[in-house]
């Protein structure tokens, strides 16, 4: 078995903001609501011309270029993502030709929130058997383009954004474990209902604005509460390992309450979890490894450090990435 690790690291957001004050002027909601209910102060919104192809070949070569390698020597690019730039061909694929990856293979991941640890989890098995060498995970989502701005259950949570990550055959482990799992049965708490095989996109599709997240909150919540410990805790036991054995968490960035629950409910205190949600809002499969990235920039992490990165997402879905940074 070869060791994989993560060599290098990009992000990219939209400079425009998006904050909560903005959105008292489009729905019936508060600043104080929102920072009560959420913890979401401000989100990025990517302007009109900008797909998620964009902002993943922004992150991607800027991952590239820290973990020292050329774009000709990445072997598989995968997107995490539920805003692809469209149906088909894949934005995974759309990106290779951007960076100029001419030796990777492509495609894109549908776990939701739960993207990016699906798509590292696939990742470090490529390297682990040997098969390739360089792998770019990106973790990409333009939720704007699907959320009702006239909704607000669902439009004060979410952002646009991407981080990348390139994970490579490494010396040392570097990515110590996973755990993924999913709940189908729940899958309609959290759907895009229209576009797809079920329901073609139609006049009436759009009318009934179908084309929108559509989401029962409280159901997802309770999900949540209890997939994040269950995912990390079924990860923990798989290697052996205890929770003494983490020292920072990146949770997906859907709630502070969701997180503060997960973290209490794992032992680890506030000051050892990293928070974008604030800044960022809800970024989807881009939350963790843009919080990563945060926490990497503010030296919240350190080298050697056991980084445990869980989420939850549309699926439903859920997973947990135990990385050694
Ligand atoms: N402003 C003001 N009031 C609001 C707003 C708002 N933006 N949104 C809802 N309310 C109202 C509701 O209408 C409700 O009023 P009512 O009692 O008169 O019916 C009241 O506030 C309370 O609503 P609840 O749904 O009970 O509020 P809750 O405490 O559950 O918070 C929330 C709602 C924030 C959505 C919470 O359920 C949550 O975070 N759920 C998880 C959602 C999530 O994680 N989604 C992401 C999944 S991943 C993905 O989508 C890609």
């Amino acid at each position: 078995k070869y060791n994989a690790g993560i060599t290098g690291i990009g992000i990219s957001l939209p400079n425009n903001v998006l904050t909560n004050k903005d959105l008292e002027n489009m729905v019936e909601t508060s600043d104080e609501w929102i920072v009560t209910r959420t913890g979401i102060k401000e989100r990025r919104i990517a302007d009109k011309d900008t797909a998620a192809s964009d902002i993943s070949s922004e992150a991607a070569k800027k991952a590239i270029e820290m973990a020292n390698i050329d774009s000709k020597d990445v072997d598989l690019i995968i997107v995490a993502t539920v805003t692809p730039d469209m149906m088909y061909p894949s934005t995974a694929a759309i990106v290779q030709n951007n960076i100029g990856a001419i030796n990777a293979a492509a495609f894109d991941v549908s776990a939701g929130c739960t993207g990016f640890i699906y798509a590292v989890t696939i990742a470090k098995q490529f390297i682990e058997t040997g098969f390739y060498r360089n792998i770019v995970v990106i973790g990409c989502d333009i939720l704007s383009r699907v959320t009702d701005f006239t909704d607000r259950n669902t439009c004060v949570l979410f952002g646009d954004g991407c981080g990348a990550v390139v994970i490579s055959r490494t010396e040392e482990d570097g990515i110590i474990g996973e755990f993924i799992m999913a709940n189908g049965a729940g899958g309609n708490f959290l759907t895009l209902p229209a576009g797809g095989s079920r329901m073609p996109s139609s006049f009436e599709t759009v009318e009934k604005r179908l084309h929108y997240t559509s989401m029962n909150g409280p159901e997802v919540f309770k999900f949540a509460v209890k997939a994040m410990p269950e995912a990390a805790i079924k990860l923990l036991e798989k290697y052996n390992l205890n929770l003494s054995d983490i020292d920072y968490l990146i949770p997906h960035q859907a709630n502070i309450r969701i997180i503060e629950s997960a973290a209490k409910r794992l032992g680890i205190s506030m000051d050892k979890v990293g928070i974008t949600l604030d800044r960022y809002g809800n970024m989807s499969s881009a939350s963790i490894p843009v919080t990563l990235y945060d926490s990497f920039i503010r030296s919240e992490i350190k080298q050697g450090d056991n980084i445990l990165l869980v989420g939850f997402g549309a699926g439903l879905t859920y997973g947990a990435v135990l990385i050694k940074w």
